[in-house]
């Protein structure tokens, strides 16, 4: 008999406990207001393809190990640095060979970001997870990979700016109020721009994938403080998003996994917000999200696309695969071809792509009520303001 059963408080204690682990296993996700969706920021010429902020400086060559590869990781340093100081950045290194390597070992290296709450201790934080690959094919010689995966790394740079300063205040005002103590679930936000995605030379096991198994491999075996809410930076991925070849006109989006189908259907109903409220700039009339109307038992997806969540899908890791691909229609025209370049994305489908991120992390995270007001009629005191947010924090962390 464990002590628990001899001593009336800890059977209490024991069900409380029970009872607070069964709350934090239902995910918290808030819808965000058409008034928020009308106003989430724009990434206006940041994705201009010759000299906008963001997009620009990721459309070159950028082979694993070249210096077109070290460029690119420097331009997400800097605006990590520059735009979202606040970010703890690292890069995770690992070597290979390839099969045209000829013996030498090439460097593949992982850009991660990652945003906890100032409180938290880095174990017991549960992340959701963006992720793109920043590596470009070998061949055909000047290959640039604009839906492959330029532009997904575009969009979730202008996802994270997007948000940053919301969440910075709805983590203050927690903070000051007291009330991140009696929080059910510790969220925060992590980027990884994968190195090695592609193939040198034909798709194999071995040869491809390389920076997503070293870091699922890597984060498996690196483990956290004892008595840590989760045991390795691997399960504490709370979901992993993956973007690959988006940016051309119309996609089509499959729903691959019954277990995140949940958060599949949130981004399709993000999706047809934003077109009923005009704030699409595509404005095609067909349904990215062609699943969005299934139960998740009903998924019928072709499965069996190789990509940069396999390794994680492996270990346990609940993933959400965007990528451009349906039976019959297959790939985006240019996949694999030099037209994948910056002059052949579809910039109003890479702008719509970038808002849909955003409002999907903002809800991820709770953020309503937290980004800036524009300048209104009849402007609130501050009083009132702080009132109502001690108001809709409590609310909030209510059991
Ligand atoms: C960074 O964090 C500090 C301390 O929490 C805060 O005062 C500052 O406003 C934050 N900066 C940004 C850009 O969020
Ligand atoms: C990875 O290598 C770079 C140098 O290329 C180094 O600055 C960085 O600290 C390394 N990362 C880790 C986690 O050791
Ligand atoms: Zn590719």
């Amino acid at each position: 008999m464990s002590p628990a059963y001899r001593n009336p408080i800890g059977v209490v204690s024991l069900w409380l406990g029970f009872i607070l682990m069964l709350l934090s296993c239902v995910k918290a996700y808030e819808k965000i207001s058409d008034e928020t969706l009308n106003r989430l920021s724009r990434p206006n010429n940041d994705f201009d393809i010759h000299n906008g902020a963001l997009l620009s400086p990721i459309l070159r060559t950028r082979v694993p190990g070249t210096p077109g590869s070290t460029a690119v990781l420097n331009h997400f340093a800097d605006f990590f640095r520059t735009t979202l100081p606040n970010w703890t950045v690292e890069v995770q290194n690992s070597t290979a060979k390839t099969p045209v390597s000829k013996g030498k070992e090439i460097p593949f290296r992982n850009f991660i970001a990652t945003r906890d709450p100032p409180w938290a201790p880095v174990g017991d934080v549960s992340r959701l997870t963006l992720v793109a690959h920043y590596d470009s094919k070998l061949e055909p010689e000047g290959f640039i990979g604009g839906i492959d995966s330029a532009a997904p790394c575009a969009m979730i740079m202008h996802a994270m700016r997007s948000v940053d300063a919301a969440l910075e205040k709805k983590w203050s005002a927690l903070e000051k109020q007291g009330l991140h103590e009696y929080l059910d679930e510790v969220q925060g936000l992590q980027v990884i721009f994968l190195d090695g995605e592609e193939a040198f030379q034909e798709w194999t096991d071995t040869d491809s994938l390389y920076g997503a198994r070293a870091l699922a491999t890597h984060w498996d075996d690196q483990v956290y403080p004892a008595m840590s809410e989760f045991k390795t930076p691997l399960s504490s991925i709370s979901l992993f998003v993956l973007l690959d070849l988006l940016g051309a006109k119309s996609p089509s989006i499959q729903s691959y996994y019954e277990t995140t189908h949940w958060a599949y259907k949130n981004l399709g109903a993000l999706e047809g917000r934003f077109k009923s409220l005009k704030q699409f700039k595509s404005a095609s009339a067909d349904r990215w999200f062609i699943d969005a109307a299934k139960d998740e038992r009903n998924l019928k997806s072709f499965g069996g696309i190789q990509d940069d969540h396999l390794p994680f899908l492996a270990k346990g890791v609940e993933v959400l695969h965007l990528i451009d691909y349906a039976p019959f229609k297959g790939f985006p025209s240019v996949w694999h071809t030099l037209d994948d370049d910056g002059e052949h994305l579809d910039m109003d489908t890479v702008e719509d792509w970038s808002m849909l991120i955003t409002a999907f992390v903002a809800e991820w995270m709770e953020l309503e009520g937290y980004f800036d007001q524009p300048p209104a009629v009849g402007v609130r005191s501050d009083e009132d303001s702080d009132e109502s947010e001690a108001i809709r924090l409590n609310k909030k962390t209510e059991l």
